[in-house]
This record gives structure tokens, sequence and C-alpha cells, in this order.
């Protein structure tokens, strides 16, 4: 079974999360094939626009945590970091469908698209603290940039989800639509965008994004620095085995 579907069709390379018996939870294999999609995205001229979806169920439940503790992402050079990168630096136009729960990468990735649709049953949550854990995918500077300080620290330190139509307010989605239509959405305006001038297209989002792509980059690496780290610590040892034990978290002592 393909856990990563790729599919291109008049310009567009759709990317999809298939593993919905882990609720598109990511593993480390799966985040190669994610970068070397995005890798092929960019250097293939005649893809023009790339989509990232999932099912309307479920968009991405975030790391696969078991597969996470086996293997540990291991440098800048790991799938993880390749494909963040890729999204990060994609020239040419990213969009989204969202739909249900959105968690960790699965909402963090959505600050490097250029458009979000989202189905009305879309949660996003970025609950990296209560992992013991801290932001990736330079989620720490761009959370705060699109929600303001304030409404970040719910969504980053409290790590408290929040639905579609806030996201829709604070401007992390571009519209809200029944789930079913999400994917489809996403597909209409990829084609739009497939057939304009390719030269604009990359030299638009090339401004728009130059301000601060070097900030984003050096954050992501910063992260991921202590991202790495704090895996190997107490509490995020004691959230992963909660999660596999299905059971509570105690951070009473960490
Ligand atoms: N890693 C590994 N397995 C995961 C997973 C993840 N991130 N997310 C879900 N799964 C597994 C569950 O353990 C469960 O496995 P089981 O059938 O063997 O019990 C299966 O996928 C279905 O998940 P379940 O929790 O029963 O589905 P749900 O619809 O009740 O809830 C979520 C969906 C996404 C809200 C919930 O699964 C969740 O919160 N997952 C963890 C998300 C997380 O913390 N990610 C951050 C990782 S850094």
């Amino acid at each position: 079974m393909n856990h990563v579907l790729t599919h291109i069709e008049d310009g567009v390379m759709t990317i999809t999360l298939n593993r919905l018996e882990r609720k598109n939870s990511i593993t480390s294999a799966m985040y190669a094939v994610l970068a070397d999609a995005i890798e092929q995205a960019e250097k293939d001229a005649a893809i023009r626009v790339a989509v990232l979806q999932g099912h309307e169920t479920v968009f991405c439940a975030g790391n696969d945590i078991g597969d996470f503790l086996n293997q540990p992402p291991s440098g800048q050079d790991s799938p993880v970091f390749r494909f963040l990168r890729g999204i990060a630096g994609f020239p040419k136009p990213l969009v989204a469908a969202v739909c249900g729960p959105a968690v960790g990468i699965g909402t963090t990735m959505l600050f490097h698209c250029d458009f979000v649709y989202a189905g009305d049953n879309a949660a996003f949550s970025m609950p990296f603290v209560n992992l013991g854990l801290c932001p990736e995918a330079a989620a720490s500077l761009l959370v705060p940039q699109m929600l303001g300080y304030h409404r970040a620290a719910e969504a980053l330190l409290l790590g408290e989800p929040f639905m579609a139509e806030a996201a829709l307010e604070v401007g992390l989605v571009n519209r809200v639509v029944p789930p079913m239509e999400a994917n489809g959405v996403a597909r209409s305006i990829a084609r739009k965008l497939a057939v304009k001038p390719h030269s604009s297209l990359a030299e638009t989002k090339r401004l728009m994004k130059m301000g601060t792509q070097r900030q984003v980059l050096e954050q992501m690496a910063q992260e991921g620095t202590s991202f790495g780290r704090m895996l190997g610590e107490p509490a995020a040892r004691e959230a992963f085995g909660a999660f596999m034990n299905k059971r509570k978290p105690d951070f009473s002592g960490l």
C-alpha cells in the first residue's frame, strides 16, 4: 500500500496522504516520498502547481509517534527536514485541502501553502508542548505572525485546537466548504493557477516571500536542533510512552 500517492494531470501534481488506518500520520519513509515529490514538482517544468490533500475525514495526525521513537530525525538532511525545506522554498503555487484533524505538522505545513481550503470539520492543533516538544516548520515564527501573539500562545503554549471558522478568521484558511468538496475546490483553484504565466506566478511568490524567507529557514534550523534534543528528554519520552500505552501523561516532577 502506498501511503503517499502522487498524480500529475493538467500541470498539477496532487500529493495525497493515504494512511487512513493511522489517521494519515507520517512516517520517515513517507517524509522521504513527500520530499521527493516536492522536489520533482519544483524541477519539472510541466508541473505548474502542487496540491497537498488528505481524506475528507482526516488530513494528518502529525508524525507517526511509534516511527518517530524508532527513527528520530537525525540532522538537517533527514526526510522530515528535506520535506519542510522543500515546501518552505517551493517556488510554484502550493494549494492544500484540509478536512478533519490536522495535528502538529498537519497544521504547521499549511503555513507554507499559498492557498488552504478547509472542510467545515477541520480541526487544527499544534500540541508540541503537550508532547514535551517545541514547534517545527518555523511555526514559532509564522504562527505569532499570522494569529497575533496571544492567540499563538493559546495554540502553541496551551496546545489548544481551533476549528475551521477560527482558521478562516485569522487568515490561515481561504475558504470553508463541506468536507466532500474540499479536495475538488483545491483542484479547481490549482487548475486556474496552472494556466497562468508561470514566470509571473513564481516572481510574485518570490517577492511576497523575500522579506521573510531567510528568517524562516533560520528559525526552522534552530527549531530542528531544539526539537531533536527534546525528543530524547524525559518529558517527550513520558508523552510518547503515554500515547503508545493509551494513558494520560504525567509530567509532575518534569
Ligand atoms: N502516530 C501513530 N499512530 C497514530 C497517530 C500518530 N500520530 N495518530 C493516530 N494514530 C493511530 C492510533 O493510535 C489508533 O491506532 P489503534 O487503532 O491501533 O488504536 C489509530 O491511529 C486511530 O486513531 P484514533 O486516535 O483511534 O482516532 P480518532 O479519530 O479517535 O482521533 C486523532 C484522531 C488524530 C485526533 C488522534 O488519533 C490523535 O490525537 N493522534 C495523535 C496526534 C498527535 O499527537 N500527533 C503529533 C505527533 S508529533
